[in-house]
């Protein structure tokens, strides 16, 4: 490692290797976390956060909403995507166009080139909030990758294997973190332990989390 890559000037953002086809781009969102934050409020303005139901009746402790073409759902019906918001009726809020982009460099700097969102699920953690282990199988094609930008304040999150029963690797994910996962990683469990208290400058005391996917 040279100057340059301590300083991030000639590297970008530094990344760790998680897995095959799975990386994490230390502080890939910094740059434009107002944006994304107030694309979060202006999402959020529409379709309000809320917390949804498991199939199983449990209520989840993240709370959600999402934005783009579809959005992804929960009740007693199953998991899935909706082209419109059941809360209102209404289609979800049109992804702002620096999710998009923020989304789409960093799956290509991953070596997923050509990845165009049209879903982004936005989850809100308050502490004690967490998502238990879980593949995301519900889109149309997992030949695209999930992009997950952490905002707010820090997680850890736990990334296993194909198998539920596969080891998992825990990594604190901090404000502007950026993960991809994809190919042979797509279908990997991971999930984000409990939420402890704190205060984060930008977002008080909660953290947010935009999963994009290729839903549709
Ligand atoms: C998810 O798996 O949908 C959320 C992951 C996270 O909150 O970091
Ligand atoms: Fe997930």
């Amino acid at each position: 490692m040279d100057l340059f890559d301590l300083a991030g000037a000639a590297s970008g953002p530094a990344r760790e290797d998680m897995g095959p086809g799975a990386v994490l781009l230390r502080g890939r969102a910094l740059a434009s976390e107002r944006e994304l934050l107030a694309g979060i409020a202006a999402v959020a303005a529409e379709a309000p956060f809320r917390h949804m139901r498991t199939p199983g009746g449990f209520e989840m402790s993240v709370a959600m909403t999402s934005c783009g073409e579809a959005g992804w759902v929960t009740d007693r019906r199953g998991y899935r995507y909706e082209r419109c918001d059941p809360a209102s009726g209404a289609p979800w809020p049109p992804m702002p166009e620096v999710f998009a982009a923020l989304a789409q460099a960093s799956a290509a700097e991953a070596g997923f080139p050509d990845f165009a969102p049209d879903a982004c699920l936005i989850n809100r953690y308050a502490p004690g909030a967490r998502m238990s282990l879980h593949q995301d199988k519900d889109e149309q094609d997992f030949s695209r990758p999930i992009v997950s930008v952490s905002l707010g304040l820090p997680c850890t999150f736990q990334f296993g294997g194909a198998a539920r029963s596969d080891p998992v690797r825990k990594y604190e994910l901090r404000h502007g973190d950026v993960v991809v996962w994809g190919g042979p990683s797509r279908l990997y469990y991971h999930g984000v332990l409990r939420l402890k208290d704190g205060e984060h400058p930008l977002t008080g005391g909660l953290r947010y989390n935009l999963t994009f996917r290729g839903a549709l």
